[in-house]
């Protein structure tokens, strides 16, 4: 008998999304199924993977403003019609239920393409932009994401299906928050380089996913439009040369490191519990909601905790 196949479509700014397509893929890989990953390169969207191809797809992308980025939306306008199931995969930094409004528009362009919606699992992952998470709250995303990719991986080989479901209101706010579409465009040409910091390694130029990065006639490094404000430059600048024009105080630098943080037992594994209050309070609900779905499907966390250290 042939492998089931499945191709995970996603855009990923600073990392969160691709550890979670990752993460997906090293799951349908432990049953057999084929996997091909396409994440969005500026120079891939000329050479698409056909998706009929494919048993199974998934979309996924950061959560910007409350809507899926710009490019990502543009992207999912080139694709084919095709008649093949699908399920998103989505990051955010912030747990609020607004979130879950911002799969609606492709969710309506993918059904006139007729794509057949069958779920989507939303990923509380570090902020990447205005502040920082910090390592204790990193720690615990973190601890969750392979159960959790687990588990969605194991309700999509069962063949379950979950009924669309989206709030009208938050539609609404969606839609009008959908002005942020706009504000790389405008941020752009504040953007520049720091010379004094700069050590010329070029891998904000080589590495922006939309191509917004180039090098002029007088060789500087500027930024255009096509910048999708994804944050990588920013995060993976090596020595913070980025001034991110209006922007620059939500830069968020450095990179996070999960596998650092995860073996670091001075940390602990549950940061945020029953007893958290203030903003971090509707993270206890988020969590506490991925324990009962880890339950119903007999997943366990890996805890790193080491007991008693005296410290
Ligand atoms: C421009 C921008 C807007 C964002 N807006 C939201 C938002 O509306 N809600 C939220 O929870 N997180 C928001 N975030 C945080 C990201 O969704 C989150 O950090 C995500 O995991 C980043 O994924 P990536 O590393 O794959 O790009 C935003 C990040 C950026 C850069």
């Amino acid at each position: 008998m042939k492998n089931k196949k499945v191709i995970l479509y996603y855009f990923s700014g600073t990392g969160n999304t691709r550890l979670c397509a990752y993460h997906i893929a090293e799951h349908f890989k432990s049953l057999g199924w084929d996997v091909t990953l396409f994440e969005y390169f500026y120079n891939k969207i000329n050479n698409i993977i056909d998706p009929s191809d494919y048993d199974l797809i998934g979309f996924g992308y950061p959560i910007h403003a409350f809507n899926p980025p710009e490019v990502f939306y543009k992207f999912l306008k080139l694709l084919p019609i095709c008649n093949k199931k699908y399920f998103i995969f989505k990051t955010s930094g912030e747990p609020f239920a607004l979130n879950s409004a911002s799969s609606y528009k492709s969710y309506r362009l993918l059904k006139r393409k007729k794509y057949e919606y069958i779920m989507e699992h939303h990923f509380i992952m570090p902020y990447n932009i205005m502040f920082r998470y910090k390592d204790e709250v990193v720690k615990q995303q973190y601890m969750y994401l392979d159960p959790l990719c687990n588990m969605l991986v194991k309700r999509l080989a069962n063949g379950e299906i979950d009924k669309p479901h989206f709030n009208l209101f938050y539609i609404f706010v969606s839609f009008i928050l959908r002005i942020e579409w706009l504000a790389p465009k405008i941020n752009a040409p504040f953007c520049k380089i720091k010379p004094y910091l700069c050590n010329e390694c070029k891998i904000c130029l080589n590495s922006c996913p939309t191509h917004a990065i180039y090098i002029n006639k007088n060789g500087q490094i500027k930024f255009n439009k096509n910048c999708s404000l994804c944050m990588r430059c920013v995060m993976n600048c090596p020595t913070n040369a980025i001034d991110f024009g209006i922007m620059d105080t939500w830069k968020v630098t450095p990179k996070y490191d999960f596998e650092k943080i995860k073996k670091d037992f001075t940390v602990p594994d549950y940061y945020i519990n029953a007893n958290t209050k203030g903003y971090f309070k509707l993270f206890y609900k988020y969590f506490k909601k991925q324990d009962e779905l880890l339950k119903k499907y007999n997943i366990k966390i890996e805890k790193t905790e080491r007991k008693n250290l005296g410290l």
